[in-house]
């Protein structure tokens, strides 16, 4: 019986056991495989952490947020601080071995994927399953956790619309995203945002100030700013705090901050994450059943597909200059400081 591994690491998000459900399901109904939940990311796999996934676990998850594995940051491949295992590497190939597995999927995001590139690279047969809420993992046009992200940032962005419209103030909100701007610039389109501020972007304050003035002048005394975490900043100042004080300033019209955080992150999947995750975790299954090992699983242009790690490993997929969203909002009037 082929015997497969699955991990979760990097940060959490809505998706991630609808994926597991979708590997270990398949891999169980389709192809006869034995499925071991390996715990806490890579560190499961230094400590032997780990337990069988039978169907009946693999049930009642798909609706659930978090991971029911559990993840870690840890990175095997760089030194920590209060390291107890000298080569993690090694203890991974060793209790690979021991655990007797065939393969072992790894479900995450750019970081993962270069862990699991290296481990590809020391013999391991791996398959790479991409996630995130911040959308940026190279080489797929989409990572599950994105959607559900954004579906949360656009409710919080509607519910600011009409608080700051009762007090006509400004209203800034600091969506996740790291590098990355994707989580701000989809709920700050979907969410009406008037200024959207993206981390791939250069601003000019006194255009956003200036963006907030017009609008007053045109009888809208209240404005939204949508600000990606990841923006630049003097000092590296937190961008809602340092962009809300500016534009008081600035235009002396109240403003107040909301920093969205781990909100983001956690609950339910959206139904297009469930199907998402559930599309990935299938194919991820297939894969190995092919034995197409040192790839992770992609869409691209709608369609299931896969690409070589050593591609991915470590790339951020940012937002391009030259995305057709940012065009057409401008032409809407939305302002992303510029
Ligand atoms: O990568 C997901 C993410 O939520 C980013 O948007 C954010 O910058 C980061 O993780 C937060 O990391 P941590 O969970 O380590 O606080």
């Amino acid at each position: 019986k082929t015997k497969i591994g699955i991990l979760t690491a990097g940060g959490d998000c809505p998706g991630l056991n609808a994926a597991i459900r979708g590997v270990g399901k398949t891999a169980i109904v389709q192809y006869g495989m034995e499925v071991i939940g390996i715990s806490n990311g890579f560190s499961g796999l230094i400590d032997r952490e780990y337990e069988e996934l039978t169907e009946d676990k693999l049930s009642g998850i798909l609706t659930l947020g978090g991971t029911i594995l559990g993840t870690s940051r840890m990175k095997p491949f760089k030194p920590q601080d209060g390291d107890t295992v000298d080569d993690k590497p090694q203890v991974i190939l060793e209790n690979y071995e021991r655990l007797g597995l065939d393969a072992l999927v790894c479900i995450g995001g750019n970081g993962t994927q270069k862990t699991a590139n290296l481990l590809a690279k020391e013999g391991l047969n791996i398959v790479g399953l991409p996630k995130t809420i911040d959308n940026d993992v190279w080489g797929t046009d989409v990572t599950f956790g994105f959607d559900s992200a954004v579906n949360i940032a656009t409710d919080a962005i509607d519910r600011l619309h009409t608080t700051a419209n009762s007090h006509k103030r400004v209203m800034v909100i600091e969506v996740m995203g790291h590098n990355a701007g994707w989580i701000a610039l989809h709920s700050g389109l979907a969410g009406g945002g008037d200024v959207i501020l993206l981390p791939e972007m250069e601003y000019d304050m006194d255009v956003v100030a200036q963006t907030v003035i017009s609008r007053a002048e045109k009888g809208k005394p209240y404005s939204i700013i949508v600000v990606g975490e990841g923006i630049k900043t003097p000092n590296k100042k937190n961008a809602a705090r340092y962009i809300g004080k500016e534009i008081m300033a600035r235009t002396g019209i109240e403003t107040r901050e909301t920093i969205l955080g781990y909100i983001q992150r956690g609950g339910s999947p959206s139904p297009a994450d469930r199907i998402l995750a559930t599309r990935y975790g299938s194919y991820a299954a297939k894969l190995i059943h092919d034995h197409e090992f040192g790839t992770m699983v992609s869409i691209k242009g709608g369609e299931i597909t896969s690409v070589p790690l050593e591609e991915v490993g470590g790339k951020t997929r940012l937002i391009e200059p030259d995305n057709t969203l940012v065009e057409k909002a401008i032409n809407l009037g939305v302002s992303f400081g510029q």
